[in-house]
């Protein structure tokens, strides 16, 4: 392959699947369903300042958090991009009550459902900062041949055959992992292909980012608060504060994460000893991303991925980024520390 060759993500997930004889290839259709759904979205994301579809559906979703259009447009692309793929048993959205089965010959036989947030980070869309969508691919536990069931959305993240987000930032990038390593592709606007631009994406081990909500500092435990004082403390592996980043839409603030290093947290507070993230849809699928590129994610108990699910929109704290970063904050964060 000679270096100044675009590949495009179709090209490259072929390739990939080709040095696995039995892979049968249907895990690379559904990442391609996903692309086209990034591009539909992207179209839209892309044109939010132009179009009436800025601003409030004047709906609540079902955690009673107000829904943007966008977040809705993105719900329904998902969904109906899922229904129509051959390879999409059903789907569950953090903007959908229940989960959703397609009841049709194709989908009952097929192997996989898929969990997302369609649009992550939408209190951004209205000032232009990056949002996105994340996804979470599980071959499904019930008969196949039959329509899914809920133990099918109720896996441990360990169980994720792939998972990744497409970024509406400055470029719009779709990034997805699978056990054996993470890639980006960006989208080459010309051709409407994302095309491989950040191959093997390694998390580094150590960074010089914490990215948090801070305006919650009142709120968070006696091991968050000395976790805080020791990142703006002169530390001696780089022999100064770490920088705090913080923008507010978990796509965003992962994506730098991953590619440059550093720690994001959303712990448990006061207000939320759950924490606020949710596990199936936001804290899985980045922790598979992350811990594929050598990182790592942790809640106050251990391992974000080995969380074992009891309801579809449970949250979780989380602590994710760069191995030394996550390791050194769980010093602080046991695992019996109390918050409320
Ligand atoms: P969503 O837009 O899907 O509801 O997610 C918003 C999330 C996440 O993107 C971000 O990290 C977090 O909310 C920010 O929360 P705070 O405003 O409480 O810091
Ligand atoms: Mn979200
Ligand atoms: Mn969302």
């Amino acid at each position: 392959m000679s270096n100044n060759k675009l590949v495009t993500m179709d090209e490259f997930t072929i390739q990939e699947t080709r040095k696995f004889p039995q892979a049968t290839g249907e895990l690379s259709t559904l990442l391609r369903d996903i692309g086209l759904a990034g591009k539909i979205i992207n179209k839209q994301v892309r044109r939010a300042g132009l179009a009436d579809i800025l601003g409030k559906h004047g709906a609540t979703n079902v955690q009673g958090e107000e829904q943007m259009k966008l977040d809705v447009y993105a719900n329904d692309t998902m969904i109906n991009i899922f229904m129509n793929s051959t390879e999409c048993a059903g789907i569950a959205s953090e903007e959908n009550d229940d989960h959703v089965c397609y009841e049709d010959t194709y989908s009952a036989n097929s192997k996989y459902v898929v969990l997302f947030d369609p649009l992550d980070g939408s209190s951004n869309i209205d000032v232009n900062a990056p949002i996105g969508t994340i996804f979470a691919i599980y071959r499904r536990v019930s008969e196949i041949g039959k329509p899914c069931t809920k133990e099918d959305f109720l896996q441990p993240g360990n169980k994720l055959m792939a998972a990744g987000y497409v970024i509406y930032g400055s470029s719009t990038m779709m990034v997805y992992a699978t056990k054996i390593g993470v890639n980006g592709f960006t989208l080459e606007p010309s051709i409407g292909e994302f095309c491989l631009s950040h191959p093997n994406i390694k998390c580094p081990e150590n960074g010089k980012i914490y990215s948090l909500n801070q305006g919650n500092t009142s709120k968070y435990s006696d091991g968050m608060k000395g976790y805080l004082d020791y990142c703006m403390e002169i530390n001696k592996e780089q022999g100064r504060p770490y920088s705090h980043r913080y923008i507010g839409s978990m796509v965003g603030d992962l994506h730098r994460t991953l590619v440059k290093g550093g720690i994001f947290i959303y712990p448990a507070d006061k207000s939320s000893p759950k924490g606020k993230l949710r596990l199936q849809y936001e804290c899985n699928p980045m922790a598979f991303i992350v811990e594929a590129a050598g990182g790592a994610a942790m809640c106050n108990t251990g391992r974000i991925l080995d969380i074992a699910p009891t309801e579809l929109h449970q949250r979780t704290p989380i602590f994710i980024g760069s191995k030394n970063m996550v390791s050194k904050a769980m010093e602080f964060v046991q695992e019996k520390e109390v918050v409320a």
